[in-house]
């Protein structure tokens, strides 16, 4: 059986810089070497990368091919890889598959359907107004990326969870934390944004946190629930935060607005820009279980795949329809609705309360960067003039 070519020269996991305007010139190469290639994992060995839309979608739905870190390759080091414990040692979302996991989902589904936050609508639009009127309140021109929009998700997770909103400083410092290349920080952090967590769990709490611990599996245990609790903080603020920047330098980006609100157009805004900039470029890692045969190459069991999110998202060559910006299969994003509700919130916000806002740079002069590894790009700075 042929192999998938290996590109030794080219490392989709360095950090990078660019414009805003920028292409990344590395999902591009690895889409041009064809629908699965090999390259050089962060933390040694080979790892196979997806670049086929159809193929992702087998692969995101295939059970032979697992997120349990138990299956990683032995030689992986779990702080280089950026991997979690295993299932086994902290069961969760993004480590279990199969039956386990579709227990866990049951859980959660009910608190983030469309429904349920189609109900927090009001709710989300008053959050983003008020932090906005704050920070215009500041002064003439404002950094939003500093001022705005890790706050502004962390906001929104901590009033749904039913967390009280004095922790969000805390939140912030936890999240920022995890990116630090000492492990130890990193578990100081989770640790941090999982003793957090519980203050939603007190006798009498309405929020979320308390409906999860009310419908979680039978024997989870009070640390695992507090996981749980820190996984939707984690992924819910990373995510939203990296896409808030580049949503808004987008709806700012032809001057003050001071037309009608079209929500269909704040809708393709919010979908355009996820998927041109998908805040997680690629998939999380699986594992094959088992040899697997994927386009015509033979994988071995443990052998570690990703799914090139940006590179199919932005693929000249494919047709309009869904696309992968919250992945596809049993791991598609649970938080999908939610994130969505406050992407158009904020550009609903800004033309309807603020409609001389405009960005204080040039759209043009905008930088993003990655620090690497699966993380997705954010823009350095976002100066904007909220007001006269
Ligand atoms: C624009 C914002 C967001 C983007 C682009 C995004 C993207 C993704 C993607 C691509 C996955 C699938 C990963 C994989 O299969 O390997 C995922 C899973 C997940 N996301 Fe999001 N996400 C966003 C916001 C959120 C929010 C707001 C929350 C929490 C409320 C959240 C919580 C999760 C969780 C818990 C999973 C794991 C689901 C599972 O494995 O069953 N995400 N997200």
């Amino acid at each position: 059986m042929p192999n998938a070519p290996h590109l030794d020269d080219i490392d989709p996991f360095a950090p990078t810089r660019r414009a805003i305007t920028e292409p990344d010139p590395v999902h591009a190469a690895l889409r041009a070497a064809g629908p699965l290639v090999q390259v050089n994992a962060p933390a040694g060995g080979p790892a196979w990368i997806v670049t086929d839309e159809a193929l992702a979608r087998v692969v995101l739905a295939d059970r032979r091919i697992a997120k349990d870190p138990a299956f990683a390759p032995p030689g992986w080091d779990r702080h280089t890889a950026g991997l979690e414990q295993t299932a086994a040692e902290q069961p969760s979302l993004t480590t279990l598959d199969g039956p386990e996991h579709a227990d866990l989902r049951r859980a959660h589904a009910p608190l983030l359907n469309a429904k349920r936050i189609r109900e927090q609508s009001d709710r989300i639009h008053a959050i983003a107004r008020t932090l906005l009127t704050e920070l215009a309140a500041d002064g003439t021109n404002v950094d939003l990326m500093a001022g705005f929009t890790t706050r502004y998700p962390l906001t929104v997770l901590l009033d749904l969870l039913g967390i009280p909103l004095d922790h969000v400083d805390q939140a912030a410092d936890a999240c920022r934390q995890m990116f630090s290349a000492e492990p130890g920080e990193r578990g100081r952090a989770i640790a941090a944004l999982s003793e957090l967590a519980a203050s939603g769990l007190g006798d009498g709490s309405q929020g979320l946190a308390a409906e999860l611990r009310d419908r979680a599996p039978v024997g989870t245990t009070r640390d695992q629930l507090q996981y749980h609790l820190f996984a939707l903080i984690f992924a819910g603020q990373l995510t939203t935060d990296a896409a808030l920047g580049i949503l808004i330098a987008r709806t700012l980006v032809d001057g003050p607005h001071r037309s009608r609100v079209d929500e269909g157009e704040t809708g393709e805004l919010v979908r355009e820009t996820l998927r041109l900039y998908p805040p997680a470029p690629f998939s999380l890692w699986r594992f094959t279980t088992t040899e697997i045969a994927l386009a015509g190459t033979c994988l071995p069991a443990r052998a570690p795949v990703l799914v090139d999110i940006q590179g199919i998202n932005t693929d000249p060559a494919r047709s309009p329809g869904p696309d992968l910006a919250f992945g596809a299969g049993p791991h598609f994003c649970i938080g999908a609705q939610l994130a969505q509700l406050e992407l158009r919130a904020v550009t609903t916000v800004l033309r309807t309360d603020f409609p001389d806002a405009r960005l204080a740079v040039p759209f043009t002069e905008l930088q993003q960067i990655s620090i690497g590894g699966l993380q997705g790009s954010r823009l350095t700075t976002l100066p904007v003039t909220l007001r006269g």
